[in-house]
């Protein structure tokens, strides 16, 4: 297949592209800095800024990953913008991309995140569950970016949304600035750690991302999560015992919130959130497990079966 990735030079697309690139597949990537895409990537891909100087070509599948980073700064009101905005434009550009071709891709999945279902405490979350709050800049960011995706589902296209968790692997994500503060000892619970993280290895992130592109009929909303979600404080003591560390300290949230203001409740909210969908149509992870996980990252062989 010809499939088309933005986002593609990130920490997920990196790996995406190397797995897909392992497939066989061509990879025609969407990145502002074009000439630098496949060095940062590490396989041959053919890069442009936009999606339509793609109108010329084949595309089969579309994987939509590009967005300014959640953690980058705090959110101001024009980062709240440029969140909102790099998602918009670059989903909106694959629907320009889509209008000027004969045959239209026939699949893109499309990248959202647990966000979208805001603080659900310790009930179990599926894709029919709804919002907690539908006010929540988190949610409200989310709900747009799947709408604009979504958008675009017509006949031939077919579009999945993933809702991702936190995407664990030792060279990015929030893993990667967590352990060497781990390695130090320097690790420890958010606020009271009874708040749930959905986390999943990026391992299988991209096996779920090629399970989808290739599924017949998979389209509309799928939680990408692993099936066993853990609290704040589990998180914490799976991450140091993997390191074999103690992890005694404890970041209130009275701390948290005036520092990082509104994105504080990314990290003392969570949802325990399943992956309903996936389980049911029969996916199966590698990693369903923190512990696991955490030693195969720690170990340096997360793309073990990629
Ligand atoms: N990592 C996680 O834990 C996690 C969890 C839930 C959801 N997600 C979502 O999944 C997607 C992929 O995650 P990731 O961790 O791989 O993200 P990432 O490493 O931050 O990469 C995202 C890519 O988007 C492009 N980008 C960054 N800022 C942009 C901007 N202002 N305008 C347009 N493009 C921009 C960049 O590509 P170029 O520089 O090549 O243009 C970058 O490589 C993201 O949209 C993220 O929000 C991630």
């Amino acid at each position: 297949m010809q499939i088309l990735i933005t986002g593609a030079t990130g920490f997920v697309g990196r790996a995406l592209c190397q797995h897909l690139h392992g497939q066989g597949h061509q990879l025609l990537v969407v990145s502002r800095k074009p000439d630098d895409a496949q060095a940062s990537i590490g396989v041959p891909v053919t890069a442009a800024r936009s999606a339509v100087d793609f109108a010329d070509r084949q595309v089969d599948g579309v994987v939509n990953l590009a967005g300014e980073p959640i953690f980058n700064r705090r959110w101001s009101d024009s980062q709240k913008e440029r969140l909102m905005q790099s998602r918009i434009e670059a989903t909106r550009d694959i629907g320009q991309l889509c209008s000027r071709m004969a045959t239209p891709p026939a699949v893109m999945v499309s990248a959202s995140a647990m966000g979208w279902y805001g603080d659900h405490g310790s009930h179990e979350v599926t894709e029919q569950t709804p919002p907690a709050d539908t006010r929540k800049f988190d949610h409200r960011l989310c709900q747009r970016w799947e709408e604009e995706a979504l958008a675009l589902a017509g006949e031939p296209m077919r579009v999945a949304c993933i809702r991702i968790g936190l995407v664990l692997d030792r060279d990015g994500g929030m893993l990667k600035p967590m352990l060497p503060m781990f390695r130090l000892g320097l690790g420890g619970r958010v606020g009271d750690g009874r708040q749930y993280m959905p986390w999943i290895h990026r391992h299988d992130l991209v096996r779920i991302i090629d399970f989808l592109l290739q599924r017949e009929g998979a389209d509309g909303i799928w939680n990408a999560g692993a099936p066993n979600p853990v609290t704040n404080a589990e998180f914490t003591r799976t991450v140091a015992g993997a390191l074999n560390r103690p992890a005694f300290f404890v970041m209130p949230a009275a701390v948290l919130r005036p520092v990082l203001g509104e994105m504080s409740e990314l990290l003392l909210g969570g949802a325990r959130m399943k992956p309903a969908r996936l389980e049911e149509a029969g996916f199966t992870f590698d990693y369903p497990h923190l512990e696991q996980a955490m030693a195969a990252i720690v170990e340096g062989r997360g793309d073990r079966a990629l």
